[in-house]
């Protein structure tokens, strides 16, 4: 079938909801997504979402970046980043979005590698939140049509511009022509044997710039978690301990119970101290106190983690939780400008599966969000001065359902062996290595 749309979206995470609410109402948007519509990164989202507190902490915010980021960081970007992150929070806001707060300030949180308490929170479900908040706003939008369980294999090219996509939905090949399309289909997670994201994020918008010759950069940038549960046997995806349990003050012991590590260094070092103190104990995990700080405080800041490990037969208010660290996040990614356009004309990438250049080498505690947050805006914000310019390209276009299918396996073929390339001798981590 052939349908059609002003804005194609692929990816119901917080940047492609936020880029399908910010295109101009008049317009069309299809907004698709892999599996069902909560099966997203940004719904598992703990810590919260960084800002600066006021227009005096831009720089410092900047420089705490930029440092956890090993200097590798797009300086321009990390700048928009920290100057947007008051707007868009507000924008979050008058949405519905609530965060917590300490009288009439919000009740800023601290993780590692930022110089102040800055990051913004709703318990330590904020990712939960924020989906429903802006899903509540999608269901709302007369322009905006969404596809659950359809699946992305790859991007209608005409004279180097994209026009659109082809889809798989219900066993069906469908050609979604539009003027403009928006890749925010996440991270890699799921190509790890051990990894925060959901098992459906395998890194298909990548697969499909690697096919297509869009500029790709940095894809040694992956980030490993510090202090995700250690699960023995667990097939799963791994459940995260929040660093902000961290920035509250719990404690990493190892098996002796010696703290052998500032908890609060950014996430590479501690995840690199983790390992090295892992092998220096012969042990397949270390352990993240808390259980030293109030029953009812834990409880009340934390109720997603107290019930998750609580389900799992742990209560950590009276005992530590065994954490190890896992893949969490790709900094790298499909290389876009500051208003998150790729090298391909009418095609634009935010979220986790661009490289804005904000995050460096490493990125800092609770930028993600943020990051989805500014740049899906600014992609959204491009193509409504552009889009009465633009005309439908209508490409003809069939496939049968096999060839789609065979297409859809070569592309996760193509990720991996990317990323094996990438990892070096890291590369057992990915799924079937
Ligand atoms: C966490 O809560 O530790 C994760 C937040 C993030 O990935 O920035």
């Amino acid at each position: 079938m052939d349908l059609y749309s002003d804005v194609l979206v692929i990816g119901n995470g917080v940047a492609g909801m936020f880029a399908a609410l910010n295109i101009d109402k008049k317009y069309k948007v299809i907004l698709i997504s892999k599996t069902k519509a909560d099966d997203c990164n940004t719904y598992l989202a703990q810590g919260g979402i960084s800002k600066a507190k006021n227009k005096d902490d831009i720089d410092l915010f900047v420089e705490d970046t930029m440092k956890a980021g090993k200097g590798k960081n797009k300086i321009e970007a990390v700048r928009v980043l920290a100057e947007e992150s008051i707007k868009n929070i507000d924008i979050l806001m008058e949405l519905g979005m609530e965060f917590d707060k300490d009288g009439e300030d919000f009740d800023y949180t601290r993780e590692g590698a930022h110089t102040i308490n800055r990051i913004v929170h709703s318990a330590d479900v904020t990712g939960k939140r924020v989906f429903e908040t802006l899903f509540k706003e999608v269901e709302k939008r007369e322009n905006i049509i969404l596809y659950e369980n359809t699946t992305l294999v790859d991007i209608l090219k005409y004279e180097g511009m994209c026009a659109g996509g082809v889809v798989i939905k219900e066993n069906q090949v469908h050609t979604i022509h539009s003027k403009f399309t928006i890749l925010a289909t996440g991270g890699i997670g799921g190509l790890f044997n051990n990894s925060t994201n959901r098992r459906c994020m395998t890194g298909d918008g990548i697969a499909i710039a690697i096919k297509n010759n869009i500029k790709l950069s940095n894809l040694n940038y992956i980030q490993f978690h510090p202090t995700a549960l250690y699960e023995r046997g667990s097939e799963d995806r791994k459940f995260l301990i929040s660093e902000s349990l961290r920035g509250e003050g719990a404690h990493l012991v190892n098996k002796n119970k010696k703290r052998f590590v500032d908890e609060l260094l950014p996430r590479d070092v501690v995840a690199n101290r983790i390992w090295e103190e892992e092998k220096n104990t012969n042990s397949k995990c270390v352990y993240l106190d808390i259980s030293h700080m109030e029953n009812k405080f834990i409880k009340s800041r934390f109720p997603g983690i107290y019930n998750g490990c609580k389900k799992r037969g742990l209560d950590i208010t009276q005992k530590p939780i065994p954490v190890t660290p896992v893949q969490h996040y790709f900094m790298g990614g499909i290389d876009v400008d500051l208003n998150s356009k790729t090298s391909m004309e009418n095609l634009y990438a935010c979220g986790e599966v661009s490289c804005t250049g904000v995050h460096g080498a490493n990125r800092l505690a609770s930028n993600s969000l943020l990051e989805g947050l500014v740049f899906s805006r600014r992609a959204a914000l491009d193509i409504n001065k552009k889009i009465d310019k633009t005309s439908m390209i209508n490409l003809k276009h069939k496939l049968e359902i096999e060839e789609a299918k065979s297409i859809e396996e070569t592309n996760l073929k193509y990720v991996l062996d990317t990323f094996a390339k990438a990892l070096g001798d890291k590369k057992n981590e990915l799924i079937n290595s």
